[in-house]
């Protein structure tokens, strides 16, 4: 069975995009953004998104929060409820207020987290199998996932990211269907490896190079599969599971870390 959410996206636009702060491994402000590049890309990735059957809603850029473009770290939705993220770097904490507005003057309920635990929204948190799969140690802390289970009333299952390269959940775990994710276990401790195993019936499992590539941040709508380039192997299994990969080049966020998926915000996830 398809996936039953991933038809509502939240992008934000790379007007005020850059590298000028480095809190992640793949940041460095010597190397210059290109900003027309940005912009197309970006739109690229958005017709993409839309021509593969999903809408996709657009919140205002902001002078001084380049990141903001990342609409993954904006929070976490379920159902109408939004739960704003908790940054751990002061540089990205600012962009929390812009978020919430936006989620609050399109009908969602604000819920936030306590102000003493770091947790990175669809970044570091995708649901599969019922429950909600959540990364911590780089940017979202342990501590946050028992929060939010009791906040939403979920179960989460934690995973621990140990490969700096790869700080958020979303860059080592997509899910495909009811049974299938691409998982990245080079980033996870031995523990998190078990808790895929026995949560994902059918992993596709990339090797690191792959992982490296940034596949496993793919925006997945229905039966296409969006990442910013497809390593053939990959590209063969997913076809031979019967989906549909459709690149989209995402150059110059890779300069700061991040890929398709993290360039968007699922508005649809009810898993309550
Ligand atoms: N420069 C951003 C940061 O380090 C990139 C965020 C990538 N987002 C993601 N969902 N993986 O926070």
């Amino acid at each position: 069975m398809r996936l039953d959410w991933g038809r509502r996206y939240l992008m934000c636009p790379p007007e005020h995009f850059g590298v000028l702060y480095e809190i992640n491994p793949w940041m460095h402000r010597e190397v210059p953004v290109d900003l027309d590049r940005a912009r197309d890309e970006w739109e690229r990735l958005r017709a993409t998104v839309e021509s593969a059957g999903a809408h996709v809603e657009v919140l205002d850029p902001r002078p001084g929060l380049p990141d903001l473009v990342f609409t993954a770290n904006a929070g976490l939705v379920e159902g109408d409820r939004f739960v704003p993220s908790r940054f751990r770097h002061p540089q990205r904490q600012p962009e929390v207020a812009h978020d919430a507005a936006w989620f609050s003057s399109h009908g969602f309920v604000i819920t936030p987290l306590p102000e003493d635990v770091h947790h990175e929204g669809a970044g570091d948190a995708l649901p599969f199998g019922g429950v909600l799969l959540s990364g911590y140690r780089f940017r979202s802390d342990a501590a946050s996932h028992t929060v939010l289970s009791k906040l939403l009333g979920l179960p989460v299952r934690s995973l621990e990211l140990v490969d700096p390269r790869l700080y958020h959940l979303d860059l080592t775990f997509c899910p495909l269907d009811d049974r299938r994710a691409i998982v990245a276990p080079s980033g996870w401790d031995a523990y998190g490896r078990q808790v895929v195993e026995a949560l994902v019936p059918e992993p596709l499992v990339l090797d690191d190079d792959e992982a490296l590539s940034f596949c496993a941040n793919s925006v997945v709508v229905g039966t296409t599969v969006i990442m910013p380039v497809c390593p053939a192997r990959v590209g063969r299994l997913l076809e031979g599971w019967g989906f549909e990969v459709v690149e989209s080049p995402v150059d110059e966020f890779l300069k700061a870390g991040g890929g398709c998926r993290c360039l968007t915000l699922a508005l649809d996830v009810r898993l309550a």
